[in-house]
């Protein structure tokens, strides 16, 4: 069978893909596709059987009155149409299963491979925009299995079958009816091109418009403050008339296939009515013969209509399955090498040494950083925003890889040891707080998936959490709203403190919030940081000074550099320093007493 498609899709790209769609299928649904082609074989046969017995109907029953017969047909007739209900119901139910099952399993698969893909992919990519692509591709992946199977177990077999009625019946009228269709695909194939085209451009403007939908959603309130409504919906207008557009093109290619199908359909059952009209009345054929000839002639056009516009579809199904393949074929970065160990932590000493890292080739975004994090100390890194003090945090989780440079733990190059052991040992609590669909104790219990409660609730009370989750309307099983939306920006913070908390975990990764707290929430939140940076080794990117000034040692990092490191005592002494002069715009001023009479924070740096 594919043999026969390879052969006709005019691209070995094309059945490159086919091939490895069949390889990787064929073998765990080759039970049931036998049992659906069966099926489908059977009511193959009972269309043939339709066309043959005509011949019978007119001979005997109508010019040789034989009404015997004609009780024999009709009997017979309605067997083979309850077989033929009972072969349906069987096929449909066989290969639907199927269906469903192979839309499961490249839905698991997909999602185990976005799992092992690095964090710079889904940087580059938009999450609304992969998971529209994804459930696209995927159900064109469902078609075409199920089609190419349907298509060919139905309607080649019943081509087969019927054609099988008209050689028998009479060879030479029907080498003179089937001569149409090498014409009829040579047509089809040039629809194909097309359709090749225009169904990944379908698939692209599609995953816009439904990631248009879901960005407007998750970001509601800032469209209504900033009144954006008009903006997106016109935005939404242009992508949806596009889509529609790229739509209509592909409905047009599909439409395209059926006026060469029928007329030529139309030409060659009219060759018969002609040749076999000739022969009956000139040459005394059997009239039986001519009528059987013409039913089947006009029950095999209704196959080769499905299969000439079958190719055409399958084209789109093709597509999707290749922009399937591009996503699952994507390299997995930051994976391990083949002789990574485990992480063997003893003092958990972190050190840089000379980093230079860019997202985009040329662009440093860190340059020869070399930074020592002392073992159960805390490390500060400051410095104005956009200097590279997250992507430092990202660096010792190994969500990228170095340029150049190496990152040590108890001296043990992070680039070769395992990243799960790697990330065990660490507890993170990044800038935006991340929560996930489930329930408050679900989201803390992340942090050690095999907690009990009464680990999570001690864990919410150290994070200054308990509070408020015992007020929520179910306690520590209410939901989180979409993206936590329905809790504090400083109730979401200690969250995701709590649930490195619970980690446990001997070193500490903070990228301290940036955003701004009322003064009751963002004492709570010292608190609990407090308690978390206690004897860990922690490095905190830090904006508020009470952080800042209880760390061991700080860093000051600007434009991917350090520029300076000392205690605060020290970095402070250096009047025109870097860290005096942000410490002099943003940091709190303390006077000699030690009291606090302002609270500013560094902006966002
Ligand atoms: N995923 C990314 N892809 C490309 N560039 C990035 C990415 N993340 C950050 N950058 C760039 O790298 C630089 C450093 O960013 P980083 O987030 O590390 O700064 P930061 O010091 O944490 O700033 P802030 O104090 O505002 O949080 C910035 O110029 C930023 O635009
Ligand atoms: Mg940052």
């Amino acid at each position: 069978m594919s043999k026969n498609l390879e052969t006709s899709s005019g691209s070995g790209e094309n059945s490159a893909i086919l091939k490895r769609v069949l390889t990787e299928n064929w073998r765990r649904y080759l039970g049931s596709f036998a049992i659906g082609a069966l099926l489908l074989a059977l009511v193959s046969g009972s269309t043939a059987f339709t066309a043959w017995i005509v011949r019978d109907i007119v001979n005997d029953v109508f010019v040789g009155q034989d009404l015997q017969t004609a009780y024999l047909i009709a009997a017979a007739i309605f067997a083979v149409f309850t077989i033929r209900g009972l072969a349906l119901y069987g096929s449909i139910y066989v290969l639907g299963r199927v269906a469903n099952n192979i839309v499961a399993r490249y839905q698991r698969r997909t999602y185990a491979h976005l799992l092992k893909l690095g964090v710079e992919y889904f940087k580059s990519n938009r999450s609304a925009y992969l998971v529209g692509q994804i459930n696209q591709n995927i159900l064109g992946m469902r078609n075409l299995l199920n089609n190419f199977v349907t298509v060919f177990a139905r309607d080649l077999l019943t081509l087969i079958a019927l054609v099988g009625v008209m050689v028998s019946l009479d060879p030479v009228m029907s080498i003179a009816t089937l001569l149409v269709l090498p014409l009829l695909a040579f047509i089809m194939l040039r629809l194909v091109k097309r359709m090749r085209k225009v169904a990944r451009q379908e698939v692209d403007l599609n995953s816009k418009v439904s990631s248009s939908i879901v960005e407007t959603a998750q970001g509601i309130e800032i469209v209504k403050s900033f009144t954006m409504e008009e903006i997106l919906s016109d935005k939404l207008y242009n992508l949806t008339r596009n889509a529609e557009g790229r739509s209509n093109r592909i409905v047009k290619i599909s439409a395209k296939t059926k006026p060469p199908t029928e007329i030529l359909a139309g030409f060659a059952i009219a060759s018969v009515v002609a040749l076999g009209g000739y022969r009956v009345v000139e040459l005394g054929h059997d009239p039986g013969g001519l009528f059987a000839f013409l039913t089947a002639a006009m029950l095999a056009y209704e196959p080769i209509r499905k299969l000439s516009s079958f190719r055409v579809s399958f084209e789109r199904s093709l597509v999707n399955a290749r922009m399937l393949y591009e996503i699952l074929d994507t390299p997995i970065k930051q994976g391990d090498l083949p002789a990574a160990k485990d992480l063997d932590l003893k003092a958990g000493t972190i050190e840089l040494k000379d980093i230079t890292f860019s997202y985009y080739p040329g662009e440093k975004v860190l340059d020869r950083i070399s930074i020592k994090a002392p073992a159960g100390k805390t490390t500060a890194l400051v410095g104005p925003s956009g200097g590279g003090k997250s992507t430092i945090i990202s660096l010792i989780q190994r969500f990228f890889d170095t340029d150049k440079g190496k990152i040590l733990i108890d001296g043990q190059d992070i680039s070769k040891i395992t990243a799960a052991s790697l990330r065990s040992n660490i507890g993170y609590v990044s800038q935006q707080p991340m929560l996930f669909e489930g329930s408050i104790m679900d989201n803390i219990r992340f942090g050690r998936p095999d907690a009990d409660d009464q680990h999570v609730i001690k864990a919410a009370k150290l994070a200054q959490a308990h509070q408020f989750i015992v007020e929520q309307p179910d306690g520590y099983d209410t939901q989180v709203g979409e993206l936590g939306g329905n809790l504090s920006g400083g109730q979401r913070q200690r969250l995701s403190i709590a649930r490195a908390i619970l980690r446990d975990a001997p070193i500490l990764l903070l990228d301290e919030a940036t955003s701004a707290l009322d003064n009751e929430s963002e004492k709570l939140v010292q608190q609990a940081l407090e308690y978390l940076m206690k004897s860990r080794t922690t490095i905190v990117v830090a904006h508020r000074l009470s952080t800042i000034r209880n760390a061991d040692r700080i860093f000051v990092i600007d434009r991917g550099r350090v520029v300076e490191e000392g205690t605060h005592a020290a970095l402070m002494r250096k009047r025109t320093g870097v860290y005096a002069k942000l410490h002099g715009i943003g940091f709190e001023t303390i006077p000699a007493n030690g009291k606090v009479n302002t609270r500013k924070k560094v902006s966002n740096g």
